[in-house]
C-alpha cells in the first residue's frame, strides 16, 4: 500500500522525488487549508508536510496516525511539539538554509528603519520632493551605533558579523552565553536583556517564540530603551506585546521595523497601520528565491526520511528516538 501524504501549500520545487514514493496530495488555494479539512485529511495520512501558518495542535495529531510532520520553516511554535512526541511522530524542520536570508532581511528592515526609506519613498510619490533641504528626512548613524541582539543562534550571530562591517559596538544577550573564543571573533560583548536595551541604538530580536519569549517586550522594556532606539523584529510577532509597540510608537520614542505581527496577518483596522515611524512586512525574511527553494527541498527530504521509518536530517524532537 502506497503511503499518502498531504502538502498544506503549492511548493517552488517539483515534488517527483516525493511522487515516487507516495500519493501526493496539495492543497492549491493561496489561503491555508482550514483547520476542519486538516482535520479531516490528518485521518487518511502517512506523512504532513506543513507550514507556519498550520496549527498543528493535539487535537489534529491525536486525529491521525502521521509517521512524519515536516514544517518547511525553521520556527514550530505552531506544532504542539509535546503531543508529537507522545506520539513518537518525529517533526522536522528547515535550519540553517534560512539563516543568511534572514539576517539579510533584518539588515534591510534596519537600514531602511534608520534612514527612513519608506517614508522618503512615500513623500517622493506624493510630489513633495521640492529642493535639496538640509534637514529632510534625517536619521540616525548605523556606522559606530550600539546594536543589541536578544537571542544568539545561527541568525543572531549572522546579524553579529554583519554589524562588524559597519564598525558597530555589538552586545548580546541569550540563555546560555557563548564561549569566550566565538565572543571574540565575533565581537560581541554578552549582557543582560536589561542592560542592553538601555544601551543599544538598535535592538533585533532573534528568539524562537516559546513561554518564556511571550511578550519578552512590553511597557517596562520600551521605556527602558533609548528614545531614539530602533527596534527590528524578524522573529515571531509575539515576542513584542503589540498594545506596548503601539503606546511606544504613538508617543514618538523608538521607531521599528517588523516582519512578523501579533496576529498575522496583521488585522486591517490595527492602529499600528496608522503610524509613520513603523515599517511592516509580511512576513518575508527567508523569501529569497534560493532559500525558499532550499527549505521546500528540505521539508521533502525530511517527510520522505519519515515515511521510510528513517532518521530525519532535521528533527525538533530526536527525543523520539530513543
Ligand atoms: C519563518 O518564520 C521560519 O520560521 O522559517
Ligand atoms: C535559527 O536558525 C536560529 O537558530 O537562530
Amino acid at each position: 500500500l502506497q503511503a499518502k501524504v498531504f502538502v498544506t501549500r503549492r511548493l517552488p520545487i517539483e515534488l517527483e522525488p516525493l511522487r515516487s514514493l507516495a500519493t501526493v496530495e496539495v492543497w492549491p488555494e493561496r489561503q491555508p487549508p482550514p483547520y476542519e479539512i486538516l482535520l479531516e485529511k490528518v485521518k487518511e495520512i502517512d506523512g504532513l508536510l506543513c507550514l507556519l501558518t498550520d496549527q498543528i495542535d493535539r487535537q489534529l495529531i491525536d486525529s491521525g496516525k502521521l509517521k512524519v510532520i515536516s514544517q518547511m520553516a525553521v520556527g514550530y511554535d505552531n506544532i504542539d511539539i509535546t503531543a508529537a512526541t507522545t506520539r513518537q511522530i518525529p517533526v522536522g524542520n528547515t535550519p540553517g538554509v534560512l539563516t543568511d536570508a534572514t539576517a539579510d532581511f533584518a539588515w534591510a528592515l534596519l537600514m531602511a528603519a534608520a534612514r527612513r526609506v519608506v517614508e522618503a519613498d512615500r513623500f517622493t510619490r506624493a510630489g513633495l520632493w521640492q529642493t535639496w533641504e538640509p534637514d529632510l528626512l534625517l536619521g540616525p548613524n548605523v556606522t559606530g551605533a550600539t546594536l543589541g541582539i536578544v537571542g544568539f543562534g545561527r541568525i543572531g550571530q549572522a546579524i553579529a558579523r554583519r554589524a562588524k562591517g559597519f564598525e558597530m559596538q555589538i552586545l548580546y544577550t541569550s540563555r546560555q552565553r557563548c564561549s569566550p573564543e566565538l565572543e571574540q571573533s565575533l565581537g560581541v560583548e554578552f549582557a543582560t536583556l536589561e542592560h542592553l536595551l538601555q544601551k543599544s541604538d538598535f535592538v533585533t530580536l532573534h528568539t524562537p517564540s516559546v513561554d518564556d519569549t511571550y511578550h519578552l517586550i512590553s511597557d517596562r522594556q520600551f521605556e527602558l530603551m533609548k528614545r531614539s532606539a530602533i527596534l527590528i523584529n524578524t522573529a515571531r510577532g509575539n515576542i513584542v506585546d503589540p498594545d506596548s509597540l503601539y503606546r511606544a510608537l504613538a508617543s514618538c520614542q523608538i521607531a521599528a521595523a517588523i516582519d512578523v505581527t501579533e496576529p498575522e496577518p496583521i488585522p486591517s483596522d490595527s492602529l499600528l497601520l496608522t503610524l509613520d515611524n513603523l515599517i511592516i512586512a509580511p512576513h518575508i525574511g527567508s523569501a529569497s528565491r534560493q532559500t525558499r527553494s532550499k527549505m521546500a527541498t528540505m521539508a521533502i527530504a525530511n517527510l520522505i526520511a519519515g515515511l521510510r521509518g528513517d532518521r530525519l536530517a532535521n528533527c525538533v524532537n530526536p527525543e523520539v528516538y530513543n
